[in-house]
C-alpha cells in the first residue's frame, strides 16, 4: 500500500498536467482563430460584396452605402473611390449636373476618378482594393491606397454646373 500511493500520486499529477496543457493549446488555438478573423466580415473593414460590374455606368457612379463607396469604371477596370474627403473627413457627394465630386465641407473638387480638381484637399480621392470574383464586385475595405497627388487629369470630362455653393 505504501508503495502504491506514490505511483497512484504521480498518475493522478500526470493526468492534470496534460488536460492544463490541453486546455492552454485549445484555448491558445482558439485565440488565434479569433484574431485572424476579419473584423467585421461582410461589413465597413471588411469585404463588402456589391452587384454585377456591367451594372456600373461607363460615366457615371454607383453608390454602395455599406462600403462608403462609389464604384466607376476606368475603361473595364472597376474603381472603388472612399466617399470620406482627404482633406477632413467629410463625406464628399456625388454631383450629377457636373459630373464630379463636390465636398460641402470646403470645397474641394475632383472628377470622376476621384483625382483631384479644386480645394484644399492635399490629394485626390482615396481608394479600396476591389476585385471581380465569380462576376460579382468585391469591395475591400480594409485595403485602402491614397489618392493620387494633383496633378493633370486622366479622363476628359469637363464639370457641368456644380452643386456646391459659389459654383459656376
Ligand atoms: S473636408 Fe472636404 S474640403 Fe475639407
Amino acid at each position: 500500500m505504501s508503495t502504491k500511493q506514490p505511483m497512484e500520486r504521480r498518475k493522478f499529477l500526470s493526468k492534470i498536467w496534460k488536460w492544463a496543457f490541453g486546455l492552454v493549446a485549445v484555448a491558445g488555438a482558439w485565440t488565434s482563430w479569433d484574431v485572424l478573423q476579419p473584423a467585421n466580415p461582410g461589413g465597413f473593414g471588411g469585404k463588402i460584396k456589391d452587384g454585377d460590374p456591367a451594372d456600373i455606368p461607363s460615366k457615371g457612379i454607383e453608390t454602395v452605402s455599406a462600403a462608403q463607396a462609389y464604384l466607376t469604371k476606368e475603361g473595364d477596370e472597376v474603381v472603388a473611390l472612399w466617399w470620406r474627403c482627404p482633406h477632413l473627413g467629410c463625406r464628399v457627394p456625388w454631383c450629377e449636373t457636373a459630373g464630379e465630386f463636390e465636398c460641402p465641407c470646403h470645397g474641394s473638387r475632383f472628377n470622376r476618378l476621384g483625382e483631384y480638381r479644386a480645394g484644399p484637399s492635399p490629394r485626390g480621392m482615396d481608394r479600396f482594393a476591389v476585385e471581380v470574383v465569380d462576376g460579382t464586385v468585391v469591395i475591400d475595405t480594409g485595403s485602402i491606397t491614397e489618392g493620387p497627388p494633383p496633378g493633370p487629369e486622366s479622363i476628359d470630362e469637363p464639370p457641368g454646373p456644380m452643386c456646391i455653393e459659389g459654383g459656376e
